[in-house]
């Protein structure tokens, strides 16, 4: 199949391409490189032993994604790019809007225009409202929606362009992924994560404090309600989530039209303090730790119930922490400058 991944050069996009042209695809990045760097493409080919084709180009164009589009011809498309910073999203809500709701909009008329139904779109555990109380838990597909963030109310925004596109559109064959919180890198230490700046998340954090960028890591919140008072979440490792995108892919493919939610995660919630541990075994370092105070709306505990993935798509997360923490620590070793100045 030809398959057109847009945010392809990015975290998920990257290792998602890796598995398309493993598994025979074509592939075509769409990306505007606003946060990734165009070395990824070469290391892509490293592992995959095939290069993808490369359509630069601004999801906010209109044009540029019709083009990508026109030219590339795909079968299916791969959504991912976007904006994800929860924090910056506050502080630039209208970018968020723009990129993440009118940029998607844009590819959909794109789509429809030439007649390409199969969409698999990166959405987020963060369009659930937060759970409060242990029956809250764990998250179902149908659990009560209430994001709490810009980025999260531009997600679920998305849910709703895409649930009303397919629902006037026959031939719309649409899974909208929930992620919960994916960290790692492909195992040859070629492709991982690269933040711009300061890591906003754990694991990126982690790493590079262990690799001596950063001199501690800031413990946000110590007093939780759970056993070590620290925060829990649901981590699944980037290759069992790229994996669940190839079995969404077949699902759709296998002649399905309409549109469905599906969490990716693991059903399992690990302590910060656990993945710190879990990092510092893997990596034979030690984390320096300071506290600091909880971020504002942080909650205590969130994991996904990911029997429907499985149910459907046949689909499980098989990596331990272990595995998502020396994978990550391999990257990081290997490239402690990520990909290197971006171009
Ligand atoms: N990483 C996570 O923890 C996480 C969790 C849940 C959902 N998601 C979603 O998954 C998707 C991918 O996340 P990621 O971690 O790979 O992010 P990323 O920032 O690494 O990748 C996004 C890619 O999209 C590109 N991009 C951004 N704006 C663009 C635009 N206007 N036109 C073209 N390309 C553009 C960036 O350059 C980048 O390569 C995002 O939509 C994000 O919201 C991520």
């Amino acid at each position: 199949m030809n398959v057109l991944v847009t945010g392809g050069a990015g975290y998920i996009g990257s290792h998602v391409c890796v598995e398309l042209l493993e598994q025979g695809h074509n592939v075509t990045v769409f990306d505007n490189f606003s946060n990734s760097s165009r070395n990824v493409l070469e290391r892509i080919s490293q592992v995959a032993g095939k290069r993808p084709s490369l359509y630069e180009g601004d999801l906010r164009k209109a044009q540029n994604i019709g083009c990508a589009i026109l030219t590339h011809k795909p079968d299916a498309v791969m959504h991912f790019a976007g904006l994800k910073a929860v924090g910056e999203s506050v502080i630039k809500p209208l970018d968020y809007y723009e990129t993440n709701v009118s940029g998607t909009v844009n590819m959909l008329k794109a789509m429809q225009a030439f007649n390409v139904n199969h969409l698999v779109f990166s959405s987020s555990a963060t369009v659930y409202a937060p759970p409060t109380t242990p029956d809250d838990l764990p998250l179902t597909e149908s659990s009560a929606l209430g994001p709490v963030s810009p980025y999260g109310r531009s997600k679920l925004a998305v849910e709703h362009v895409l649930a009303d596109y397919a629902a006037a559109n026959p031939y719309a064959s649409i899974a909208m992924l929930r992620y919960f919180n994916p960290i790692g890198a492909h195992p040859s230490g070629l492709i991982g994560e690269d933040p711009k700046g300061i890591p906003n998340n754990l694991l990126p954090y982690i790493a590079q404090v262990a690799v001596g960028k950063l001199p501690h890591l800031t413990l946000l919140g110590h007093g939780f309600d759970t056993p070590d008072g620290t925060g829990i979440r649901d981590y699944v490792h980037i290759m069992d989530l790229a994996e669940g995108h190839l079995a969404a892919l077949d699902y759709l493919t296998a002649g399905f039209e309409g549109c469905f939610a599906m969490n990716l995660g693991t059903g399992q919630g690990h302590s910060v303090l656990e993945v710190i541990a879990a990092f510092e075994r893997a990596s034979g370092k030690t984390i320096p730790i300071v506290e600091g105070t909880p971020r504002p709306g942080d909650i205590a505990v969130c994991y996904a119930d990911a029997s429907k993935a499985q149910e459907l798509l046949g689909w499980k997360a098989t990596c331990t922490l272990a595995d998502m923490c020396a994978d990550a620590w391999r990257w990081q070793s290997r490239n402690p400058e990520g990909y290197g100045r971006r171009q």
